[in-house]
């Protein structure tokens, strides 16, 4: 039985050593023993509460690495009982929490290279608001240091997209994104031409992209209405509206 841990959600976090590809295929246990050195880690997720969990993190992951926001690569496990599962690669080196913690909210404390820190925040916060991830707390990033730079990492996007469906609202003032956003952004302030430059992404990503990744995805992990729901908003005006509306909110305020 691998390590396990229990988070504040219903999730369970396992230290899993089976990486799958789509379509599964399980790897050779022979296989697995004989490349200890290059075998990573996973911290793994299933569905939660009646929610798409798996696919709000797969595809929040997929665009936001898409359109230039770096996180953990994803990965489908298949558990030992079968049930295929969201992986996100344990990042080799990362971390501890409170040095993370510390980082964010210590403009002081800046180490070497960081000084673009400002824009990857305001990428990150425009973003989130985009998919509609409403639980970007401090524990939602993650930092790896790096020949004296540290690395910012945003992963968690089980609370984004299907989570709160139909995909219509903004995260709220009290959700966790809007408030420790507006601690980040009185710590570094805010770069709004950061937060425009992944609206212009995201407008650009075009439908056939989020198809892809769809299909890279275990068919069960998204209801087939939701899917066709979901690639009809990205390819229609929806998308487009949701982008405008964004922007407005970032100029005039009301969505900072
Ligand atoms: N790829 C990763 N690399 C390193 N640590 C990770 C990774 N993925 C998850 N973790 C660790 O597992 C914890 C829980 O993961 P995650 O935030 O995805 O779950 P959660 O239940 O949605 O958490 P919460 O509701 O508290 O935000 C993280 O806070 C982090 O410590
Ligand atoms: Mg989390």
């Amino acid at each position: 039985m691998p390590q396990q841990h229990r988070y504040r959600s219903n999730s369970y976090f396992f230290l899993a050593e089976r990486g799958l590809s789509i379509p599964p295929v399980k790897l050779q246990q022979t296989r697995l023993e004989k490349s200890k050195l290059t075998i990573h880690r996973y911290y793994i997720k299933g569905d939660c509460q009646g929610s798409p969990t798996r696919a709000s993190e797969w595809i929040g992951t997929l665009v936001a690495d898409y359109i230039g926001i770096t996180a953990p690569p994803p990965v489908v496990i298949q558990r030992l009982n079968g049930d295929l599962v969201f992986g996100s690669r344990r990042l080799a080196g990362v971390a501890d929490d409170v040095i993370t913690q510390n980082y964010l909210m210590n403009s002081a404390n800046l180490e070497p290279n960081s000084s673009s820190l400002t824009g990857i925040l305001s990428s990150i916060y425009a973003f989130d608001l985009f998919i509609n991830n409403v639980d970007r707390h401090f524990g939602n990033y993650l930092t790896v240091q790096d020949i004296g730079a540290r690395r910012l990492f945003a992963f968690d996007y089980g609370r984004s997209l299907f989570f709160r469906w139909p995909w219509t609202d903004f995260p709220a003032p009290g959700d966790h994104t809007r408030i420790c956003g507006k601690v980040l952004r009185s710590t570094h302030g805010f770069d709004v031409q950061a937060a425009h430059a992944v609206l212009d992404k995201l407008a650009r990503v075009a439908p056939t992209v989020i198809d892809a990744f769809l299909n890279q995805m275990p068919g069960e992990w998204l209801p087939q209405p939701l899917r066709r729901e979901f690639i009809r908003v990205w390819s229609e005006e929806g998308r487009h509206a949701r982008i405008n509306a964004l922007r407005k909110g970032l100029d005039d305020g009301s969505l900072l």
